[in-house]
């Protein structure tokens, strides 16, 4: 791999953009020598106008995702992208979110260039538990854990029953609920299959790995090696 494409890769500029600026000095060794063409110092030396490069892939984030924001460039208005660096869009292999979460929904939201690990997390079969905190529009009846937890619940216009799900009462109108799959609006459609209405929904863990207090909405930072593992389980 050359400088040029490297810093393609990681979404500084087109080839053409990262020449120019090679030509006008932005980027250095941690010396602050400047670079050309020809260099290619271990990834952690180069500096792109005095900072430090993103690191390569595979490069896994974790976000808390606000209301408001779609996942998909595709839909219209807001994307989680205006809210990461914008070079994260332009980067190759592409970062993509672990699983859709709606527009109106909140929290744990992991983005990923690493295709094997965005397919262990999304499989059924692989079942890793996405746990969601749910605010109903009317209070729980009671029957709605042994719906959920049956394996016998057919979404509306769907034919295969959904895998059981795990139902937590947390309050009159507020619990908690861990699916295994991601089906379409699956956690509302279900609350909808059970006479309810989802009024507000936060991902509050993937795995083991719970949505950190300390990251705020719309902030992000790289996942971390251990959190790695407790995304992945054993
Ligand atoms: N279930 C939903 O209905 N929406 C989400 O965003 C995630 C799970």
């Amino acid at each position: 791999m050359k400088l040029v494409k490297l810093l393609a890769n990681l979404g500084y500029g087109s080839r053409r953009e990262i020449e120019g600026h090679l030509r006008k000095g932005r980027v250095t060794d941690a010396s602050g020598r400047v670079l050309g063409l020809k260099d290619f110092p271990p990834h952690a030396e180069i500096r792109f106008q005095g900072e430090p490069l993103d690191p390569p892939a595979p490069l896994t984030l974790l976000f808390h995702k606000p209301a408001g924001y779609t996942c998909s460039t595709d839909d219209p208005g807001d994307t989680i992208y205006d809210l990461l660096p914008s070079r994260f869009a332009l980067r190759n292999p592409v970062l993509s979110p672990v699983g859709r979460l709606d527009k109106d929904t909140t929290g744990l939201l992991l983005m990923t260039d690493d295709g094997q690990l965005l397919h262990r997390l999304i499989s059924p079969k692989h079942h890793v538990p996405k746990t969601y905190q749910v605010t109903l529009d009317r209070p729980l009846e009671g029957h709605e854990g042994d719906l959920f937890g049956g394996g016998e619940l057919v979404l509306r216009g769907e034919e295969k029953p959904l895998l059981p799900a795990k139902l937590e009462v947390l309050g009159e109108k507020e619990a908690r609920l861990t699916i295994e799959e991601g089906r379409y609006h699956q956690i509302r459609r279900m609350f909808a299959a059970a006479g309810n209405h989802v009024v507000a929904l936060k991902r509050v863990a993937i795995g083991a790995l719970a949505l950190p207090e300390d990251l705020e909405e719309g902030a992000w930072r790289v996942l971390e090696a251990e959190e790695l593992g407790l995304v992945k389980g054993g």
